[in-house]
């Protein structure tokens, strides 16, 4: 007789799982919330929600889920659970005591809707017996492993519709204006919302700088428009302030900020939130702890979380090319 492999055992035991949102909130992670307490339900798994991330863990801060509890949420930006950083939750400690509230709880598993610092903790959690799967949810597209995080489509449309108003005006007015969009260590919501918005020049990351920018619209005489700078390439303030001086052209900031993480979500990350979120739960009963989703191929898969953690996106040299 052959044996059952020891995740299949566990399979057998799952009673209930918990669900968070941790970090930058992004929209279409009530999406996935949904659909990983549609799935649990549908597979006779119990799902609980913590509340305001990691903190939620720590302070026992949860709602017990039902199909009602996620009813209506889909069209919704933010997350029904609420998210925070939990700064206790980085310390040795503070891990510690997370999962063992969680095994005293009787959790047989935590799904984490975050970006790369919530899948350290969910690393931590791990490594510590509970079994934790990551949603990739952030705006910012910088999760290495999938080619897809839950949010990226609705900020690029939201910071396209600004730069869109934006270069109306600034072409009214003859001036240009710098717009600066999210993205402390990522330069794609800039780059596809600065070539979608027809911007005159992009800076994507910090390896631009401000004199390459005032030299490439004096070479192609633009007067005006604007020019899509990413948080982490550098500030919109000082950047207006270079190229009116050089260029002698009235020249205004426009930083974004929150405009582009709130919001109802597209179609697409709707569907792209439903689609992870369901998929968490699955590997959840597949005995796959430590694992993101991930977007491959446009397929799902998993990927072992701190292998996943080692990949680095990097951009299209196209892409980049057509944002020159
Ligand atoms: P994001 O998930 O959007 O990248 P943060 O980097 O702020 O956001 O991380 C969210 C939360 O994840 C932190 O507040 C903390 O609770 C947890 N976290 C981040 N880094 C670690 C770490 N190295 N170890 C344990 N928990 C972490
Ligand atoms: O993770 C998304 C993101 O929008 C980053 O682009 C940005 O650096 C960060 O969150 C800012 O978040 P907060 O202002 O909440 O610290």
């Amino acid at each position: 007789m052959e044996l059952l492999p020891f995740c299949n055992r566990k399979v057998n035991k799952m009673k209930k799982i918990g669900v968070l949102t941790s970090g930058g909130d992004a929209p279409g992670m009530n999406a996935a919330i949904r659909a990983v307490v549609k799935t649990a339900i549908a597979n006779g798994i119990q799902p609980i929600g913590f509340i305001k991330g990691y903190n939620g863990i720590l302070e026992k801060n949860y709602r017990v889920m039902d199909r009602e509890s996620v009813s209506g949420i889909i069209h919704s930006g933010g997350t029904i659970l609420k998210t925070a950083r939990c700064m206790e939750f980085v310390t040795a400690e503070g891990q510690q005591q997370g999962a063992e509230i969680c095994h005293k709880h009787g959790i047989d598993g935590i799904v984490v809707i975050g970006g790369d610092g919530s899948f350290r903790g969910a690393g931590k959690l791990a490594a510590l017996g509970v079994n934790t799967i990551g949603v990739p949810g952030t705006i910012d597209l910088d999760i290495g492993c999938t080619e897809y995080t839950i949010g990226f489509d609705t900020a690029v449309n939201i910071a396209v519709e600004a730069i869109d108003r934006i270069a109306d005006t600034s072409e009214a007015h003859s001036c240009f204006s710098v717009v600066e969009v999210m993205g402390r260590h990522a330069g794609f919501i800039a780059l596809w919302s600065g070539i979608a918005g027809s911007a005159r020049a992009i800076f994507a990351d910090s390896s631009t700088t401000a004199e390459q920018i005032v030299e490439h619209l004096r070479k192609y005489h633009f007067t005006s428009g604007t020019i899509v700078l990413a948080e982490g390439a550098g500030k919109a303030e000082p950047m207006a302030e270079i190229i009116e001086r050089e260029l002698h052209v009235h020249t205004r900031a426009n930083v974004l900020a929150f405009i582009q993480r709130g919001g109802n979500p597209t179609a697409k990350d709707r569907v792209y939130g439903s689609m992870m979120g369901a998929y968490a739960v699955d590997l959840i009963k597949e005995g796959k702890n430590h694992h993101l989703v991930c977007i491959k191929h446009d397929e799902l898969c998993g990927v072992e979380i701190s292998e996943g953690m080692k990949q680095t996106k990097e951009c299209s040299e196209y892409l980049a090319h057509l944002g020159q």
